[in-house]
């Protein structure tokens, strides 16, 4: 998608260096980093500089890459695998993606190790824009009936940031978004901020406006009124983590907007390539909920008069805080999953009649 009108993916690979867009740094400063070694790749995943599901597993295959090219070892690649699983826990894309590679360099010889690498970890994005791509096609014809019946503007509501950003092109809530602004339907969306790291805020509302997608930041209370008021048509999510029964992982807050299009009678969707489907766990409560540092809630980072970056205290000194960064979704609050494949119940059944 674009930024500043030009063209770009989230992660590519350029003589031997792995660059990045540092989301750290968005809304405010567009800044491009270089990932030179493994170390680079697992702190670049935990301090966030990339984030979301796919985005992050994507520069977990890359991490392998880098791995290599720092100490050709197989028992450095396979403590390099760990670090990199390690290194965020909610998201499963991350270990899919480090199974899948480490799967495939099993079977080479050091030699070739490398050349293979790189080949898997670009196969690995090529197939996730392909994917997140169908996502948008499959969501497209659920926005077009709602467009048809209306008439008028979809309203659409979405939290945290599934968009491009999140993956490598596209993006899986956004997919569908983007398709449907594409063909010339009216559409609207209301950014949930996110708090505590905003992504709502400082990368879905960004990336929509450089897409010229209509949108507003609402802060994360505000979706229940608006959908009393018949202000949400639709509500699409991405997720981190969807189990074979249709239950939901992702950002910490999607849970209580379902709740309230339950209660609303408003369709809410989640999108997902199936990268993100974890076939093995069966209980949603033994999905690992990763804790973050309390930090990111009593600080916050934004332009000072002076246009730099700067954080401050905004919590009293004193008091604690806990910083859960995901919760999970009962599939019974989930009108559908909208993936590579096409649109599924959440449920197992619906899963199996995808996903054969
Ligand atoms: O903590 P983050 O920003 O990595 O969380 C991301 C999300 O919760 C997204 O909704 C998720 O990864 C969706 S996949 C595009």
């Amino acid at each position: 998608m674009h930024i500043n009108g030009k063209v770009f993916r989230t992660i590519w690979f350029q003589d031997n260096i792995v660059k990045i867009i540092d989301q750290t740094k968005l809304p405010h400063k567009f800044v491009v980093k270089d990932l030179k070694n493994l170390k680079d790749a697992v702190n670049a995943i935990k301090t966030m500089e990339v984030r979301g599901a796919p985005l992050i597993g994507a520069t977990a295959a890359y991490g392998l890459v880098l791995a290599i090219i720092e100490k050709n070892d197989k028992s450095f690649l396979k403590k390099a695998s760990e670090d990199l699983i390690g290194s965020r826990p909610t998201a499963i894309n991350l270990k899919w993606a480090v199974d899948r590679m480490m799967e495939k360099l099993s079977r080479v010889n050091s030699n070739d190790i490398l050349k293979i690498a790189i080949s898997e970890a670009k196969n690995i994005c090529e197939e996730d824009i392909s994917f997140c791509k169908n996502i948008g096609l499959n969501g497209l014809r659920i926005i077009e009936e709602i467009y048809k019946k209306k008439k008028d503007t979809v309203n659409i509501l979405t939290h945290c940031n599934a968009g491009w950003l999140a993956t490598i092109d596209w993006g899986t809530a956004t997919s569908p978004i983007y398709h449907a602004h594409q063909k010339g339907i009216k559409i609207h969306v209301w950014v949930d901020e996110t708090r505590p790291r905003n992504q709502g805020a400082n990368l879905t509302s960004y990336e929509l406006n450089e897409e010229g997608i209509p949108n507003t930041i609402i802060a994360d209370n505000t979706g229940g009124i608006l959908m009393q008021q018949g202000k949400v048509d639709m509500c699409i999510t991405g997720t981190d983590r969807t189990l074979s029964s249709g239950d939901v992982a992702n950002k910490i807050g999607t849970y209580l907007k379902a709740l309230a299009a339950y209660d609303n009678k408003i369709p809410f969707y989640v999108a997902l390539p199936s990268s993100t489907i974890d076939w093995n766990l069966k209980n949603f409560k033994n999905i690992p909920i990763e804790e973050r540092n309390s930090e990111e809630l009593s600080h916050i980072e934004g332009l000072d008069e002076n246009n730099k970056l700067t954080k401050i205290l905004i919590y009293p000194k004193k008091s604690k805080a806990m910083n859960l960064a995901f919760d999970v979704t009962p599939a019974k609050y989930v009108t559908g999953l909208i993936t590579e494949k096409g649109v599924c119940e959440a449920s197992s059944k619906g899963l199996k009649n995808l996903f054969k």
